[in-house]
């Protein structure tokens, strides 16, 4: 791997960034990443990286605001300190679920994280499954969006599932549900899910499609609270499935999430790493965690060398 890549990350996920170093065996950029007692947050990258191609790695979770603030700083220090390029690698992108004016007199919170960005001084983003596509175009930089949706088919290819069907949580989802059933060429249901309010609590009380006898595989992008999922496990056990597994990208547990994670009457909970999760707060379920670091190395190396991040993606 060519030496003038510089790779730093904040404190969302240190492991996480280490992995995708283990990945190009390159060192991990040093830095210092604190908050003051005045919650300022403060940044010092240690090393030159005049004219360097910097990858700077954060997801932005939980403190969602104050994770978010060190990577708009660590940005603003590359660039002071004459980064040859600035790559903003989010794993998982926040307030993407704020991506339309859908209420009136609200923001459109996930175009202004977007400009932040950019008046920070990155170059290009890399990131994975945002939860709307369209979040791309709020960019004028170049973006890149990985998905992991590929090696969670993968996983359950090798599973060998008997009968298996996909269901999405909600209409949003259908359409990344739909590929992941032509990869496992096995039908689709889709649970007909609604918001009435911001209570986080959806609604939900039809299946569209056969789930009776089947092997479920409910996909989502994201769980948070856990109420989507929840409602979606038991609309499908009334209809007497064989088998019920959860899978999402991006396992933003929160206090509730967790609890009702925890309690689903499930056989198996599969989630990427691109959300550090604390599995002390799951007893009963052993998550089956798919990584997604060796996906963003080569994605970094490709960026790096000017080659296609696509490709990587064409079967
Ligand atoms: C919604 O559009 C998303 O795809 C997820 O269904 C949602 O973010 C899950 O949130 P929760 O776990 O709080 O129901």
């Amino acid at each position: 791997m060519n030496q003038d890549i510089s790779i730093f990350t904040g404190n969302a996920n240190k492991e996480f960034a280490e992995k995708i170093c283990e990945h190009l065996n390159l060192p991990m950029g040093q830095s210092e990443v604190f908050e003051f007692s005045n919650e300022n947050v403060f940044v010092r990258l240690l090393d030159n990286i005049r004219e360097r191609d910097v990858f700077i790695v954060q997801p932005i979770v939980s403190p969602v605001n104050t994770r978010l603030m060190e990577l708009m700083l660590m940005i603003d220090a590359a660039k002071r300190a004459s980064a040859g390029r600035i790559t903003a690698v989010i794993p998982y992108y926040a307030y993407g679920r704020s991506d339309k004016k859908d209420q009136p007199r609200v923001p459109i919170s996930a175009r202004l994280i977007a400009n932040f960005l950019e008046v920070a001084g990155a170059n290009r983003v890399l990131t994975m499954d945002l939860h709307a596509g369209q979040i791309q175009g709020f960019f004028n930089i170049p973006l890149d969006e990985l998905t992991a949706y590929p090696l969670i088919a993968d996983y359950f290819l090798s599973m060998k599932l008997k009968s298996p069907v996909i269901v999405a949580t909600d209409a949003g989802g259908a359409k990344s549900a739909a590929k992941m059933a032509n990869a496992l060429k096995c039908g689709l249901a889709i649970i007909d899910k609604r918001r009435t309010d911001n209570s986080e609590s959806p609604t939900a009380s039809t299946i569209i499609g056969d789930v009776s006898g089947k092997d479920c595989i409910i996909i989502d992008d994201e769980i948070l609270t856990g109420g989507t999922v929840k409602l979606a496990v038991e609309l499908i056990n009334a209809q007497n499935p064989n088998s019920i597994r959860v899978a999402c990208v991006h396992p933003m547990f929160n206090d509730k999430g967790f609890e009702l994670i925890d309690n689903l009457d499930i056989d198996e909970l599969i989630v990427t790493d691109t959300v550090p999760i604390n599995r002390a707060h799951l007893s009963n379920i052993t998550p089956t965690i798919i990584s997604t670091t060796d996906l963003f190395g080569e994605a970094i190396s490709r960026i790096h060398t000017g080659d296609s991040v696509g490709a990587l993606f064409r079967r």
